[in-house]
């Protein structure tokens, strides 16, 4: 991705629709401007959204909320985060009907998994864009039970909310803090019968608590499901030394490793852009100051040691030089 340049394998879309869903939450519907199909995908799949703001290229990771049954658009719905580097209040602000953009061809590291006669879904706050294309999914599927659990600040800032009791009845439940609800996490994880598989998506607090409580209560790990992107903060500019590629760069405050190295002309791997697939894992040779490591992916120990770095996520203080 050059300066002003596009992923690569991006697919042009036009947006065709922008819909406020409350404060906080916009959905945005791209198309092709021939109006033929988007590749197909499943449900829990992402695209990256390429934006152009200004000097900064930025991509970042979306899940698609729309059904995976119709690709004549996809559908994101995105949060407003201003505390964030920039990305959503760049759609939220900027974003209109008959903008061209760019994305990428969906990826899907939430998937469910088909051998599953029932699914328990743990959704909190704007975690519950992934369900929405996987419940699409399953309304497909009879005699899969899912059942899906949504908890939320206040009632005004949930999404989808009828949409989903239609899809699932009595199996959709929803949980508002203001009104002094939560889930029940250990009654549910400990009732389940046996094949149930878990999924679970929302704030960092959540995904750790769910894992932490399924481990207690002996959930196998293949049967427990997470989609926790970190996301690529803001932070003070640092220098990478590409050695193989024989270029140093600056990394701007609002700008990623990742994003930096790809306007460098430099071609790097990556799946997520979220720090939770380990596409993007690049080997460091040397640091002078601080790795900064930001990403689920890599263990305690590859962090403390020093010899690995995210670059979709994670940032350095000072300068580091890369193998890549
Ligand atoms: S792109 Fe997935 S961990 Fe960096």
């Amino acid at each position: 991705m050059s300066a002003r340049g596009r992923l690569h394998g991006a697919i042009d879309v036009v947006v065709t629709e922008v819909v406020e869903l409350n404060s906080l939450i916009k959905r945005f519907h791209f198309a092709r401007p021939d109006g033929k199909p988007l590749p197909a995908f499943s449900g829990g799949a992402h695209i990256i959204i390429q934006m152009q703001d200004g000097d900064t290229l930025r991509g970042s990771p979306y899940s698609l909320s729309s059904s995976p049954l119709d690709t004549r658009d996809y559908q994101v719905s995105i949060r407003r985060d201003d505390q964030g580097r920039g990305g959503s209040l760049y759609l939220h602000r900027e974003v209109k009907p008959g903008m061209k953009m760019s994305i990428t061809h969906p990826s899907n590291m939430f998937a469910l998994d088909k051998r599953a006669s029932r699914h328990l879904m743990l959704a909190g706050g704007i975690g519950i864009t992934p369900f929405m294309s996987q419940t699409a999914q399953l309304a497909q599927m009879p005699g899969v039970h899912a059942e899906l659990h949504y908890g939320m600040r206040s009632r005004e800032l949930g999404v989808y909310l009828e949409e989903l009791a239609s899809r699932l009845g009595s199996r959709f439940h929803v949980y508002a803090d203001e009104d002094n609800e939560q889930i029940d996490y250990d009654r549910l994880l400990s009732s389940q019968p046996a094949g149930t598989h878990l999924y679970v998506c929302g704030p960092s607090p959540m995904i750790d608590l769910v894992l932490r409580k399924s481990a207690e209560h002996g959930w196998p790990d293949n049967h427990v499901h997470y989609e926790h992107f970190a996301k690529a903060s803001s932070g003070e500019p640092f220098n990478v030394e590409l050695r193989a590629s024989g270029k140093t760069i600056e990394v701007g405050a609002e700008q990623s490793m990742l994003e930096a190295i790809e306007a460098a002309g430099v071609d790097a791997p990556y799946l997520c852009r979220g720090g939770a697939c380990g596409q993007c894992e690049t080997r460091v040779l040397s640091v002078d100051g601080e790795l900064l490591h930001e990403d689920h992916w890599l263990e305690d120990d590859e962090k403390a040691s020093g010899e690995k770095i995210m670059p979709c996520v994670s940032r350095c203080r000072g300068t580091v030089v890369l193998d890549r």
